[in-house]
């Protein structure tokens, strides 16, 4: 049985569920936030290590202003309504991504919720914001200080020990709802042994059961990293 210790999720479909619905695409993201707290709560209990969750790329800003102010917003309530949920669960939460790209407001939020919750010892929540692996590797390769004559081994040590990721597990299970086949830019070097997973459910249908399932299916799949 494997043990799965990070879980990774790209969260897509927000927009199509809404549109099924007849209402405005981001009334999609709002009931994203909901399925976001019952998946975080459910890993929590079930004793996974690390939640990644994908929640706004470095491409994202692309979308329709409108699009991008509400996110912005959502996020920003989310984290004030939400800081009891991470307590309540003894629930760390951190942040991948370049903040940088962030309102003041914004970035305090993320900061004191970080320190509020730096001493809780369930799950980690690791919420992916203006986040793409390219753009994560760029700023590490930046940062790293690299000697002359390292071994290729050495060379990326130094790099992940400057990722956003830095001292937290490879990711070994990686679902994407939505029904798209692709990792859209998402922690390319730490899925580099996952197992993926993708599934038709539009992320706000996305439930417990669901992902209990998959789970039951990644923990009987044959990981072999290269091996035999
Ligand atoms: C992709 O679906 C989803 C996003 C870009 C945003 C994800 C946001 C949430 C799940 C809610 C907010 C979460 C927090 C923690 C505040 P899409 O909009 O691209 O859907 P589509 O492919 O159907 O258009």
């Amino acid at each position: 049985m494997n043990k799965l210790k990070h879980l990774a999720i790209i969260m897509d479909g927000n927009g199509r569920w809404a549109k099924e619905r007849k209402m405005k695409r981001t009334e999609g993201h709002k009931e994203g936030v909901n399925v976001v707290r019952d998946i975080t709560k459910w890993c929590a209990k079930n004793n996974i290590s690390f939640l990644s969750l994908y929640a706004f790329s470095t491409e994202n800003w692309s979308r329709p202003k409108i699009e991008v102010d509400f996110l912005m917003k959502l996020l920003e309530k989310y984290l004030i309504k939400e800081a009891s949920t991470y307590m309540d669960n003894n629930i760390k939460f951190r942040v991948i991504g370049d903040m940088n790209g962030f309102s003041n407001k914004l970035r305090d939020l993320i900061l004191s919720l970080e320190e509020k919750t730096s001493k809780n010892t369930s799950l980690t929540q690791i919420l992916a914001l203006n986040y793409g692996s390219k753009d994560e590797i760029a700023r590490a390769v930046l940062k790293t200080k690299i000697p002359d004559n390292i071994t290729k081994n050495e060379v990326l040590n130094l790099i992940q020990a400057n990722l956003d990721t830095a001292n937290i597990p490879d990711v070994d299970l990686l679902i994407r709802t939505g029904g798209e086949k692709r990792l859209s830019n998402f922690l390319l070097l730490q899925s580099a042994y996952a197992e993926l997973y993708f599934c038709d459910t539009l992320f706000p249908d996305f439930k417990s059961d669901e992902l209990e399932k998959i789970i039951d299916d990644f923990k009987k799949r044959n990981r072999r990293f290269g091996n035999i």
